[in-house]
């Protein structure tokens, strides 16, 4: 076979050697093969469609975080990007707490969780069980109303227990370059920021009722890989502290910002260098420390997020079933798809389908020779795995490995759809 010298840098072997960095030690090569610990993926895993998923990788996404971020700024993970039980227990050891969106995640969360670790729960439309859950359990619930703020005085009553509350805030700025706005305008989430003051200045009666107001919680968007966007965002949210500071006295004593960091997932996506955004973190500390002095608080501070820690750290894995010609398209089918893996597809908040990095996972070393689309196994023309991408000869039973799959795969796909089996998942 030929060897590896024209390799197509639209695709994914590009990607597995310069996109991921650091973190393509944990997906190795091994004789052609895509390795994890020096064993090829597909000796490794009995069966596709699967999800596997690295704790090498997830280790050293939380390191690399870890070392950009000043120490007194700490690490929720968001456990919507990636629910798999034994990937949570996992993340249990690395970070300083989590962030969940129902009580299912609520539950899961408490079950890995150690004393010390801080949850919260976030999402516009919680229901009763969810608050009296979180109040039951200490959870820091984020206020996304003033109507939620009504419903969760109410619970605490009920529950006989105080509530722990944070406001959730739509800032009047939203996160540039963001795959998803969640601030800025008119949002379904969190209190618009002209209003926080007049709660702020309700604190007293917000006690009376039941509610601690512990903090705030700042979200301005996600999918972002634009790092100026970042910090600016960052710096926006420190100004509008400081401002209620001023107008208020309001100092929280806790702070969860999603910092909105994002995952190259397409050719031509540049990852974010996390040193070139470590000085913004380090203002972010510094910003905070001293509004905390000036407010006579310590500021307790944690970054919430989900899919930077976890994307690289998995893989879909799925074969080819057929392979055909149709009028000079050449088409592999493969047996995973969009039930399992949505983003993949395109149909998952994404404006116009691009393709993802995926590779041949047995023919690393071997020319990309031809031009072929993937699809998976739907009777829809929405199932597809990608387009006009570049893979070496493949056949039935040849294995292709998507990569950067490890956050909104699995459990953020229409699993029901058609009533095929779910994907297997496993972590190695
Ligand atoms: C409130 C909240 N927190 C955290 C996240 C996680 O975002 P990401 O996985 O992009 O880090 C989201 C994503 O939508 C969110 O809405």
């Amino acid at each position: 076979m030929a060897k590896r010298d024209a390799i197509d840098p639209a695709n994914g072997h590009e990607v597995l050697e310069n996109t991921l960095g650091p973190l393509a030690a944990c997906w190795g090569r091994e004789n052609g093969h895509l390795a994890i610990d020096g064993q090829p993926l597909s000796k490794r895993i009995p069966q596709t469609p699967a999800y596997l998923y690295s704790r090498r990788c997830l280790d050293a996404a939380v390191a690399s975080l870890r070392s950009a971020l000043p120490e007194s700024i700490g690490i929720h993970y968001a456990i919507k990007a990636n629910p798999f039980p034994p990937l949570l227990r996992h993340m249990a050891g690395l970070v300083d707490g989590f962030d969940c969106a129902s009580l299912t995640e609520m539950q899961q969360a408490s079950e890995v969780a150690d004393s010390g670790q801080k949850l919260s729960i976030a999402g516009p439309a919680k229901s009763r069980a969810e608050h009296r859950f979180a109040i039951e359990n200490g959870i820091t619930i984020n206020a996304e109303s003033v109507g939620e703020l009504e419903r969760i005085m109410t619970a605490a009553r009920l529950s006989g227990q105080r509530a722990r509350v944070a406001l959730r805030v739509n800032p009047p700025f939203a996160l540039k370059g963001s795959g998803m706005h969640m601030g800025g305008g008119a949002r379904p989430f969190g209190i618009d920021s002209e209003a926080i003051p007049a709660l702020l200045e309700q604190r007293a009666a917000l006690a009376e009722g039941g509610i601690d107001l512990v903090g705030l919680h700042l979200f301005a968007g996600s999918q972002s890989l634009d790092i100026e966007a970042i910090a600016a965002t960052l710096d926006a949210w420190t100004e509008l502290l400081r401002d209620w500071q001023d107008s208020t006295g309001y100092t929280p004593g806790e702070l969860i910002i999603g910092p909105g960091l994002g995952v190259a997932y397409h050719p031509g996506d540049r990852p974010l260098d996390l040193d070139t955004l470590a000085p913004a973190f380090a203002r972010l500390g510094e910003a905070l420390s001293a509004l905390g002095e000036n407010g006579g608080t310590n500021i307790d501070t944690r970054l919430e997020l989900g899919r930077f820690l976890v994307a690289a750290a998995g893989v879909y894995l799925t074969r080819v079933v057929d392979r055909k010609v149709s009028r000079g398209t050449t088409y592999l089918v493969c047996d995973g798809g969009m039930h399992h893996h949505l983003a993949l597809s395109g149909n998952l908040g994404a404006v116009l389908r691009r393709n993802w990095p995926l590779v041949a996972a047995d023919h690393l070393d071997d020319a990309a020779s031809e031009t072929v689309d993937l699809a998976g196994p739907l009777c829809t023309p929405l199932d597809v795995l990608g387009k006009k991408q570049s893979l070496p000869p493949l056949a039935p039973g040849d294995w292709i490995a998507v990569l950067q799959s490890g956050a909104y795969g699995a459990s953020a796909s229409p699993g029901a759809f058609l009533s095929r089996d779910a994907a297997m998942e496993f972590l190695v």
